[in-house]
C-alpha cells in the first residue's frame, strides 16, 4: 500500500512538471459549470470544443494545460469528482512545436520529404511560385484578393487539357490558422495531381473532367502568427473597432444564418462572426471568386482539423439539405474507403447534426450559392495530438483526405 502511495505521489509530481492535454468528461450540470470555468480561471487552452459554451455533459473536453497550472487544474477536477485522463503528455509542448517547425526548403537533399513536413508561410509562397514555373502548361495562379495585413491570397488553378466549358472543383485550406495539417493537404493534393495524372486512373478521370482551384492558405495572417507568436491561434488577425481583441472566425463570417446560435458577436470569442457577413477580406475574396465562378464550380471542399469527420450542409440550421441523401451517400462511401484502405474511422453527416450548430460557414454559403456538392473535412486526429499532429502523420492524414476527395469527385462527375 505504502509503495503505491509513493508511486502515485512520484507520478503526480512528475505530471505537474510537464505540459499535458486532459480529456475531461463532466457528467452533471454542476461539473459542466466547473469545467467551463476552468478555462477562465487558469492559463489553459480549450482544444475541443471550440468555445466553452459548447461544453456539455457526457461529451469529452480536450484541454491543453501548461505545467504551471497542472496541479491546480487537476486538484479542482478531483475536488468535484470530475473524471479526466491524460491524452498527451508533452515533455514540453515547445518540443513538439519545435519538431514541427524544423525547417527545410533550403536543404535540397530533403526534397522528397518536402510534403511530409509543415511549412512556413514564406515557404508556401515560394512553393507556389516554383509550382507554376515548373508546370506552365497546366498550373496557373489566380490572385483572388488579399488578407487584412495585405498578404496576397493566391489560388492555383490546375487545368490538364484545354477543353472548354469544363466543370470545376474548389478546395480551400487553412481557414483556421492552427490547423496545420490543412495547408499541408492542399500542397499534397497539388503534388499528387501533377505527379499522378495519366498514372492513376481516378485522378486522371477527375482532372480530365474538372479544373481544380486550390487555395493553400485562406488565412495567411493567422497562419503566419501561429509560426511566430501563438501556435494555437485560430482566427484571422483583423482589428475590430471598439475592442482590443483581434481576429474574426472566418468560418463564421459567411452569409449563412450569419451570427445566429453557434457564433458570437463578442470580438474576444474564438467564434466571433465579425461586424457583418463578408466583413473580412479573406472571406470576401473567397465568396467573390465562388460567386463569379458558380456556373463552372460544382464541388466545394474546405479542409480543417481535427476530429476525423466528413461534413456537409447544413451547419447553420438543423434542416436537411434538399440533396441530403446524395451528400450522405457520398460521405458514407468516402468514409468507408478510408476505413478499408487506411483502417481509420471518420464520422460523416450534416454539420449541425454531427458536431454543433455553426452558422456563417463557407460550406453552407457555397451550397446556398448553388454549389450543391459542398463538404468540410476534419482531418486527423481524434485528439491525441490535436492541432499538434506530428509531421510523421502527414502522409497518412493526407492520403485519407485524398481518397475521400477522389471518391466524392468521381460521384459528382457521374451525376452532373
Ligand atoms: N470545426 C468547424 C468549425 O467550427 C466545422 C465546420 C463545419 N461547417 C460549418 N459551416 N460550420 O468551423
Ligand atoms: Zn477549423
Amino acid at each position: 500500500m505504502e509503495s503505491c502511495v509513493t508511486a502515485a505521489g512520484v507520478l503526480f509530481t512528475l505530471l505537474s512538471t510537464i505540459d499535458t492535454v486532459l480529456s475531461i468528461t463532466p457528467q452533471t450540470q454542476e461539473q459542466v459549470h466547473v469545467v467551463k470555468n476552468v478555462s477562465s480561471q487558469f492559463e489553459t487552452t480549450l482544444w475541443q470544443p471550440v468555445s466553452a459554451e459548447y461544453i456539455k455533459a457526457e461529451a469529452d473536453v480536450h484541454l491543453f494545460v501548461p505545467a504551471n497550472s497542472s496541479q491546480a487544474v487537476t486538484d479542482l477536477l478531483q475536488s468535484h469528482a470530475i473524471s479526466y485522463e491524460y491524452v498527451i503528455l508533452l515533455d514540453n509542448a515547445e518540443e513538439l512545436i519545435e519538431m514541427q517547425t524544423k525547417n527545410d526548403s533550403t536543404d535540397p537533399r530533403s526534397s522528397q520529404t518536402f510534403y511530409e513536413r509543415y511549412h512556413s508561410l514564406e515557404d508556401i509562397y515560394f512553393w507556389i511560385n516554383r509550382t507554376i514555373q515548373d508546370n506552365p502548361a497546366t498550373v496557373s495562379v489566380v490572385l483572388i484578393g488579399s488578407s487584412f495585413e495585405k498578404r496576397p491570397l493566391y489560388a492555383l488553378k490546375l487545368s490538364m487539357n484545354n477543353q472548354p466549358n469544363k466543370k470545376a472543383m474548389w478546395i480551400d485550406c487553412g481557414i483556421h490558422a492552427r490547423e496545420w495539417i490543412s495547408p499541408a493537404f492542399c500542397l499534397w493534393f497539388v503534388q499528387y495531381s501533377l505527379s499522378f495524372y495519366k498514372r492513376n486512373h481516378d485522378i486522371t478521370t477527375i482532372l480530365d473532367n474538372m479544373d481544380v482551384y486550390v487555395l493553400p492558405v485562406m488565412n495567411p495572417d493567422g497562419y503566419h502568427y501561429t509560426w511566430t507568436n501563438n501556435r494555437m491561434w485560430r482566427k484571422n488577425r483583423s482589428a475590430s473597432s471598439g475592442s482590443s481583441c483581434i481576429g474574426v472566425d472566418l468560418n463564421r463570417n459567411f452569409d449563412a444564418n450569419w451570427c445566429t446560435e453557434g457564433a458570437s458577436n463578442d470580438p474576444c470569442s474564438e467564434i466571433y462572426c465579425g461586424a457583418f457577413p463578408e466583413s473580412e477580406p479573406e472571406s470576401a475574396a473567397v465568396a467573390n471568386f465562388l460567386r463569379n465562378h458558380r456556373d463552372s464550380i460544382q464541388l466545394y471542399f474546405s479542409i480543417h482539423s481535427y476530429s476525423q469527420m466528413l461534413l456537409f450542409p447544413f451547419s447553420c440550421t438543423m434542416d436537411e439539405a434538399q440533396n441530403h441523401a446524395d451528400l450522405l451517400e457520398m460521405a458514407k462511401e468516402a468514409s468507408q474507403k478510408i476505413q478499408r484502405y487506411y483502417r481509420n474511422h471518420y464520422k460523416y453527416g450534416s454539420g449541425s447534426k454531427t458536431i454543433y450548430l455553426a452558422p456563417g460557414g463557407s460550406d453552407d454559403w457555397a451550397y446556398n450559392t448553388g454549389i450543391k456538392y459542398s463538404f468540410t473535412f476534419e482531418l486527423q486526429d481524434r485528439g491525441r495530438y490535436g492541432f499538434l499532429l506530428p509531421p510523421n502523420y502527414i502522409s497518412k492524414a493526407c492520403n485519407e483526405a485524398l481518397i475521400a476527395v477522389k471518391t466524392i469527385a468521381l460521384r459528382v462527375i457521374e451525376k452532373t
